[in-house]
C-alpha cells in the first residue's frame, strides 16, 4: 500500500481539488483507493457526498482501530472508499500532543487498513502542526501544489526548510503548479525560475486555472464525471498519468 498526501501550509490552492480528482483517477484505473479527509471543513467528503461521520470523535481517530474503520463509507464509484472528516478534527493537534509517539499515530493508524487497500489519499488541513508531522512521516509522496506567485514560491521554501530542520527526508516532496493561468506574465516566470531551481522534483504535469474545476463544488463531484475531455478533465488525467508511473502505482 502506498500513501500520498495533498499538502501545503497555504489554504486554497487545490489540494482538496487534487486529492478528490486523484482520487477518481486512482480508482477508474483499478487501484483500491481510499480517500482519507483530514481537514476538519470536510471539502473531500463533500465533493463525494458523503456525510461526516459522528462517531469518530476526539482521539477515537487515533486509538480505537474498530471506530476509525466503521467511519470509512463507500463512495459512489467503484474501488473508492471514503474517510469523511468531523469537526473534531480542528483539536487533531491537542490530542496528539497528549499521545505518546505523538508523531507516528497517523501511520499507525493507517496501518490498520493496509490490507484493504493499494492506495490511500489524505487530504490534509493548511498548517505545520503535530499532525502536518505525522502526514510527512506517515506519507510515502507529499503532493505540493504551488500556485506560481511569489507568496508561494516562499511557502514552499518554508516546507523545504521545515523538512531540513526536522531531518526529514525531501525526497518526499513532490510540488505542481497549480491554478496555472498562462496569460499572467507573473505566473510564467515564476514557473520557470522553480522548475530551475528544484529542478526534475516538480511535476511536469500542472492544473491551470480552469471553470471546469471551479464547478467541482456545483456537481459535487470529480471533474472526470462531467468534463472529462475538456481542459480541467484532461489536465488531471495528465496529472495522474505522470505521477501513478512516477510512484508506481500501477
Ligand atoms: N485549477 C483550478 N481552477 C479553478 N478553480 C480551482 C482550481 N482548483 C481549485 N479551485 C477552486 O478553488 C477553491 C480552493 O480549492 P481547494 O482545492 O479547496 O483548495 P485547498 O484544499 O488547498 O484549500 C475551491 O473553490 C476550488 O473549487
Ligand atoms: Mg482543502
Amino acid at each position: 500500500m502506498k500513501i500520498i498526501a495533498c499538502y501545503s501550509n497555504k489554504g486554497g490552492v487545490g489540494k482538496s481539488a487534487a486529492a478528490v480528482n486523484l482520487a477518481h483517477a486512482a480508482a477508474s484505473a483499478g487501484v483500491n483507493t481510499l480517500l482519507c479527509d483530514l481537514d476538519p471543513q470536510g471539502a473531500s467528503g463533500f465533493y463525494y457526498r458523503v456525510k461526516p461521520s459522528k462517531k469518530l470523535q476526539d482521539d477515537r481517530f487515533f486509538t480505537d482501530v474498530k471506530k476509525f474503520t466503521n467511519a470509512i463509507k463507500a463512495s459512489d464509484y467503484p474501488n473508492l472508499d471514503i474517510l469523511p472528516a468531523n469537526m473534531s478534527y480542528r483539536d487533531f493537534d491537542v490530542f496528539l500532543s497528549r499521545m505518546k509517539n505523538s508523531r507516528s499515530r497517523l501511520k499507525k493508524a493507517l496501518k490498520s487498513v493496509d490490507a484493504d487497500y493499494d492506495l490511500i489519499i489524505l487530504d490534509c488541513p493548511p498548517n505545520l502542526s503535530t499532525l502536518s508531522e505525522n502526514v510527512f512521516r506517515a506519507a510515502d509522496a507529499i503532493l505540493v501544489p504551488v500556485v506560481p506567485t511569489t507568496l508561494s514560491e516562499r511557502t514552499f521554501e518554508q516546507i523545504t526548510e521545515f523538512f531540513r530542520d526536522e531531518g526529514l527526508s525531501d525526497k518526499k516532496l513532490v510540488p505542481f503548479f497549480s491554478m496555472v493561468q498562462r496569460q499572467k506574465t507573473l505566473h510564467g516566470e515564476t514557473m520557470a525560475r522553480m522548475r530551475e531551481t528544484y529542478g526534475k522534483r516538480f511535476l511536469d504535469a500542472f492544473i491551470p486555472f480552469t471553470t471546469d474545476i471551479e464547478r467541482m463544488g456545483a456537481h459535487r463531484a470529480p471533474v472526470a464525471t462531467y468534463a472529462a475531455r475538456k481542459t480541467g478533465g484532461r489536465a488531471y488525467d495528465a496529472f495522474w498519468q505522470e505521477l501513478s508511473s512516477r510512484l508506481k502505482l500501477t
